[in-house]
């Protein structure tokens, strides 16, 4: 009874899906949840509330009143009851309207005054599904925070083949569980997190930065935070969203703030993961007017050293707080990357190299091995920056030192 007590608010909407929708209420009530179902007009097309609220033992909520009686249905309510919302089938239509707030049916105004975590089950035909505009959308929905369950790929009620199927209700049940289980995981503790690059001025119009995309960092904020942890999130400037409320966000530009910032929180950290890709050097000097092109002759920049926030963190380092650093490396990685983790009194690094296909910057894919304090490494296969997120926590969460308990 892995769900047991779990409040469940289940959405269907208008997809050939929704006949799944029986099983997986099924399923979760087995597993000791209690299920609310909510149903979109077009939902009811597929399966009935008769059905549902058979399985569910409660009234199906579709409508905002009740003809015959007026009967209000609160959806402020229902946001509030529950432990989790899931729209298990999520068509491109719903989603669409999730994405951008139009709240004409019950199951989107739920869906808007929730305050548990939502995860969304995709259900439509592939073309669908692949469309910038569904992509975009879901892309919208993943930045408020929401967890998309990702469609497989296979046999279409349109008989085409491709990716767009819901998953199936006991893939999804498995999701749900394994949320509930790792959620409390990093409860009470504080986390520190560097992410993006640093922009370091030349002058009023010109910086010197680089490639990073704050994915990696953002996926870290966002995995820390879904396990209970209190995250800072110290950012270079990035288009990157994220929203949990247990993140707060502080956004930086030079390496000077980074380190400014970071120096400031650590010691009020259990934990600091420094995936940020700062600028080992700055110009010696900002020109307050730009800089103006001579043909005749080459401009040459005098550059100075930026701190080592790694570093610096890692000499006031106390007993109790664990610290994890990055090497992005082009040769030599596993040497570099454990040079990099000693000089910075890392309790480990995490390396990943530019050579390898699909790692490194503004991907949403990374490759990384972790290097321990005793030289022990791990490989990682490609996988998404959220689930190297996942396996770098995991690391934190068994680091031998027993700090993060
Ligand atoms: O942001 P994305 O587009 O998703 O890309 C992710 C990433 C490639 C930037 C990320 O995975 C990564 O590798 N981050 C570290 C990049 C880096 O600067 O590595 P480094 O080997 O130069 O630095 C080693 C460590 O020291 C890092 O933890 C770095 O944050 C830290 N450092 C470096 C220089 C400095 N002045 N201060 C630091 O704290």
């Amino acid at each position: 009874m892995t769900l047991q007590g779990k409040k469940i608010v289940l959405g269907i909407t208008g997809s050939i899906a929704a006949y799944k929708a029986a099983y997986l209420c099924r399923a979760l009530i087995k597993k000791g949840a209690e299920v609310q179902a909510v149903i979109t007009p077009a939902g009811k097309e597929f399966i009935t509330p008769v059905t549902l609220s058979a399985l569910t033992h409660k009234p199906v909520v579709g409508e905002f009143f009740t003809a015959n009686d007026g009967t209000w249905h609160s959806h402020v309510d229902l946001g509030l009851w529950a432990d989790l919302m899931l729209i298990a089938p999520a068509t491109a239509t719903s989603i669409g309207k999730m994405a951008n707030g139009i709240a004409d049916n019950m199951l989107v105004t739920t869906y808007l005054s929730m305050k548990a975590p939502v995860f969304v089950a995709p259900a439509m035909d592939l073309d669908m599904y692949a469309h910038p505009s569904t992509q975009a959308n879901l892309d919208k929905l993943k930045s408020y925070g929401n967890r998309i369950i990702e469609p497989a790929t296979g046999f279409l009620a349109s008989a085409l083949e491709g990716k767009g199927r819901m998953e199936e209700p006991d893939a999804i049940v498995e999701v749900i569980e394994a949320f509930f289980e790792n959620r409390n995981q990093l409860t009470k503790k504080k986390i520190l997190i560097t992410a993006g690059p640093t922009y370091e001025k030349l002058d009023p119009v010109r910086y010197i930065g680089n490639y990073s995309s704050g994915k990696m960092g953002f996926a870290l904020a966002e995995v820390c935070a879904e396990k209970g942890a209190d995250v800072i999130l110290v950012s270079g400037p990035v288009q990157s969203k994220v929203h949990h409320p247990r993140i707060r966000r502080i956004d930086v530009e030079s390496a000077d703030e980074m380190y400014e910032t970071a120096m400031k929180h650590f010691p009020q950290m259990n934990v600091a993961i420094l995936s940020a890709a700062v600028a080992d050097y700055k110009p010696a000097q900002f020109s307050v007017n730009k800089l103006k092109r001579n043909d005749k002759e080459a401009l040459t920049l005098n550059l100075v050293a930026n701190p080592d926030i790694a570093a610096s963190l890692g000499k006031i380092k106390r007993e109790n707080q664990l610290l994890c650093g990055f090497a992005l490396e082009t040769e030599n990685e596993f040497s570099n990357a454990e040079g990099k983790l000693k000089k910075k009194n890392l309790d480990f690094i995490v390396l990943n190299s530019l050579r390898d296909e699909g790692a490194g910057f503004q991907l949403d894919t990374n490759k990384i091995s972790i290097i321990a304090a005793n030289g022990e490494k791990t490989d990682f296969p490609v996988k998404s920056k959220k689930e190297v997120a996942e396996d770098i926590v995991n690391a934190v969460l068994s680091c031998q030192t027993g700090k993060v308990d």
